[in-house]
């Protein structure tokens, strides 16, 4: 029997060890017993990071949907797959049974296949949250194309630098998106991405808000009358282990965004596993991952991950203050949820709220509570823990990337005690290693270095799409036959992980390393303080000197401005020691962010450093006017 759901800490120490002493009898037992295949592999694992070149299942045949809807059907036929939340909470929340989403996802496969779109075919999906999204990427991997979800928040130049760089053929949008009491022009934004994109044959449009819009004759066609038409059933393209399922554009340090390729096999296995134990899903529980399907959480943890254990996922169209700052309490309290992920900028922007919108809410079918996206500072860990899992909820604060495909290094809940702002352990199969700047690997513990990974797991990205090289340069040059990250880690006394932040982000202060994030976690504990962000300039003496951020709680903006940079230096004297200190402190209203939440350093770097003139492009910001704000008050 297979190690599929681990239990205590013992096994997973047991497990653990089994998984990298003999990874590819591990993995082979887990792929054998948990999932459908039209054909078992040749080989388990080949693999090189020097080509780089990583090979799970090669020989294997299957699709990945007969894995997410089609071997529940007898089992779980009207069990719901999928809860949609509307936007508007007056609007009646869909519940759709995996019998449904056999039918609808059938259904949109053969109209793609009846407007030309084959094996490998790549198609741009560009939808809000509604139903139609994760219908759409299963009805790609039906017929084997190979879907590009671009987020529907991104402008229409990022939107058509995506379609080019793999070459989409064909885009299914709506006519729009809600965003709270607002409306998105999807289309008008895809109409303007499409001046630059010559390969686009045709737009599928599903009708979201009803408002009129321009179809584009020969190109532009309504999705619902087409679906109603489609045979409901469609036959799965069989795939190799190996195929292309999807590219997932990330972006870079620099220059264009790159489209990191997964593949069929080891992705479906590993989101699977991970799904399970990570959030100890137990059948008829009901798990909501509040990201969104644009980004790698959404892939493997609202979509593939869940389905392929049955699971019924929630999707939630809204944002987490609209009609109010409950919404996200009122969801759980609605619709019973059990496992609840979410990203810490939420939880800071929540926890700046009054305590009622939580306390209203019965919070108590809450078993298992996650974080992921950046590290959570221990304010946001408490906050989380006290007030929405009140003690009761294992955090599970995990980290991985878009590059990784699932959950690397994590607790699992009930399983590894937990400890604030520690990613703990790695996950079964994963061995990270810290490296120090020479590239030598820093063994033992109460140590810090730069994370990499040794050994290939299942879901890593196999390259990045029409550039191998600038994959292999990006994460297998630095440190020789391992993965690396970018990010910077410390291991504990215990062997607990603790991601430090990028180390893109480490600023190098009169010799010293110090990582950004824990800067951050000392300032953010100032009681007067919301969020900040750190960053380096150059300075005569000490080479980089550190210029920090700082946004604020209603409650400190009245408070005399000098005194409070007292106060934040002191904090950070404590927390980390003078060396941390900041030479210059400004106060803003916001921080240019990223729409997945995601501090755009680079541009307050450059403000820092009085280098305003070429900031790039800061057009796929969230909030865009506050680098205006920032600049003109900069220091
Ligand atoms: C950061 C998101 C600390 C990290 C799944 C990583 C985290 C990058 C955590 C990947 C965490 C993600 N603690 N940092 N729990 N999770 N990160 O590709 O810097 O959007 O390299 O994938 O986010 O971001 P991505």
């Amino acid at each position: 029997m297979s190690n599929y759901h681990i239990k205590h800490l013992e096994e997973y120490f047991q497990v653990y060890r089994k998984s990298v002493r003999n990874p590819e009898a591990f993995w082979e037992e887990i792929a054998e017993e948990h999932f459908v295949w039209r054909k078992k592999w040749n080989n388990v694992l080949s693999w090189d990071f020097t080509k780089p070149e990583i090979k799970w299942f090669e020989g294997a045949k299957l699709n990945i949907t007969e894995n997410c809807i089609d071997r529940h059907l007898p089992t779980r036929g009207t069990k719901t797959a999928i809860i949609f939340e509307p936007n508007n909470p007056d609007e009646e929340a869909e519940h759709i049974t995996y019998f449904q989403l056999h039918e609808r996802v059938s259904r949109m496969a053969n109209v793609l296949k009846d407007h030309g779109v084959n094996k490998g075919d790549r198609v741009c999906i560009y939808l809000p949250m509604i139903p139609e999204l994760a219908i759409a990427v299963l009805a790609c991997a039906r017929i084997g194309a190979i879907h590009s979800v671009v987020f529907a928040g991104f402008s229409s130049n990022a939107l058509s630098t995506r379609i080019n760089d793999s070459d989409c053929k064909l885009v299914i949008t709506s006519d729009g998106s809600y965003r709270g009491n607002k409306t998105i022009d999807l289309k008008g934004i895809v109409d303007k991405a499409l001046e630059e994109c010559p390969g686009v044959k045709n737009v599928l449009v599903a009708k979201r808000i009803n408002t009129k819009i321009d179809m584009k004759a020969g190109r532009d066609k309504w999705l619902q009358p087409l679906l109603d038409e489609a045979y409901a059933d469609c036959v799965a393209e069989i795939m190799d282990a190996e195929d292309p399922l999807f590219i997932l554009y990330t972006s870079g340090s620099t220059g264009k965004p790159k489209g990191m390729v997964h593949t069929t096999g080891g992705y479906m296995v590993y989101t699977a596993y991970t799904f399970k134990n990570v959030f100890q899903y137990r059948e008829d529980d009901v798990y909501w991952c509040t990201a969104d399907i644009g980004w790698i959480t959404g892939h493997s943890y609202i979509v593939y991950g869940p389905l392929a254990n049955g699971a019924t996922t929630l999707m939630f169209e809204g944002i987490p203050s609209y009609p109010d700052s409950g919404r996200f309490w009122e969801v759980i309290e609605k619709h019973k949820v059990n496992q609840f992920y979410t990203a810490p900028t939420a939880i800071r922007a929540l926890a700046k709220e009054n305590l009622s919108f939580v306390e209203k809410h019965d919070l108590s079918s809450l078993k298992v509570l996650g974080s992921v996206g950046e590290p959570i500072n221990e304010e946001a860990w408490h906050w989380y823990n006290n007030n929405v899992g009140k003690k009761q909820s294992p955090i599970v604060d995990t980290w991985w990337q878009t590059e990784t495909g699932g959950i690397m290094i994590t607790p699992i809940p009930y399983v590894t005690p937990t400890t604030p702002t520690y990613a703990t352990l790695p996950f079964i199969g994963i061995q990270p290693a810290l490296m120090d700047e020479e590239g030598n690997e820093i063994k033992g513990n109460q140590v810090e270095g730069r994370l990499c990974i040794k050994f290939p797991w299942p879901a890593i990205a196999r390259t990045i799409w029409g550039d191998h090289h600038r994959y292999r340069d990006t994460y297998f040059t630095a440190f020789k036959n391992n993965y690396f990250t970018g990010d910077g880690a410390l291991r504990d006394a215990v062997g607990y992980y603790r991601i430090t932040g990028r180390v893109d982000d480490v600023i190098i202060v009169s010799g010293h390393n110090l990582g950004t994030a824990p800067i951050e976690d000392a300032i953010n504990e100032h009681p007067a303080v919301a969020e900040s962000a750190i960053v380096g300039f150059p300075h005569d003496v000490k080479g980089n000197a550190l210029y920090g951020y700082v946004i604020l709680k209603e409650t400190g903006e009245t408070r005399d401005r000098d005194n409070l940079r007292k106060e934040i230096n002191q904090q950070i004297t404590e927390h980390i020691g003078p060396i941390a200190k900041l030479d210059k402190i400004q106060f803003v209203s916001g921080l240019p962010k990223t729409r997945s939440g995601k501090i755009m350093r680079r541009i307050l770097r450059k403000i820092a450093s009085n280098d305003i003139s070429n900031l790039g492009d800061t057009s796929t910001l969230l909030n865009p006017e506050v680098v205006q704000e920032i600049i003109d008050n900069a220091l």
